[in-house]
């Protein structure tokens, strides 16, 4: 007996079932786009991980037991530091706008980002009672970055760097913004 060579038939059923296929596919491809992309957000056009060398405004070897010096990330081009280790506000990973060059009342030297690890504003450098002191809320804290005094319950987060070409210069972690 012959077999039959007549195209399957494109049926009804099998065009409902295509088109629902079709439908359920679009339905979770839009339903996840959006959690993909918040977890796995692309990095901004032309920011990139980059070392930010940095001109103190004495050299690092001059900054005296209970001194501290502040910096500026540069802006041509624009770049932030990366946080090493903040806890509170400052998550590793989180950036900073300037810093702290400072040598503690032990003589041990740190770099410091200087947001507050409350809730970000900037601190000031109290010369008279050698600390750090936030603005905003009253937190304080020691030289060597740990809190004196709350509302901060985390310490002050330090910044990757090493000595720079000069004895002014530091080269710390940071990022190129590209804005
Ligand atoms: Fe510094 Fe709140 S931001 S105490």
């Amino acid at each position: 007996m012959a077999e039959s060579t007549a195209p399957a038939r494109f049926t009804r059923r099998t065009f409902l079932g295509w088109w629902m296929a079709g439908l359920l596919t679009a339905t979770v491809v839009t339903g996840l786009a959006p959690i993909l992309v918040f977890l796995w957000p692309a990095p901004p056009k032309g920011q990139k991980k980059t070392p930010v060398t940095v001109a103190l405004d004495k050299p690092l070897d001059q900054i005296a037991a209970g001194e501290a010096v502040k910096f500026d990330a540069p802006t041509t081009p624009n770049t932030a530091f990366i946080m090493a280790n903040g806890g509170g506000d400052n998550a590793p990973g989180a950036l900073a706008f300037g810093g702290f060059a400072v040598t503690d009342t032990d003589g041990k030297q740190h770099v410091f980002a200087i947001n507050c690890s409350h809730l970000g504003c900037p601190i000031a450098l109290n010369s008279t009672d050698k600390t750090f002191d936030c603005p905003c809320h009253g937190s304080r804290f020691h030289l060597d970055g740990t809190v004196l005094h709350g509302p901060a319950t985390a310490p002050l987060s330090d910044l990757s760097w090493k000595q720079g070409p000069d004895s002014n210069t530091i080269v710390v972690d940071g990022i190129e913004l590209g804005f």
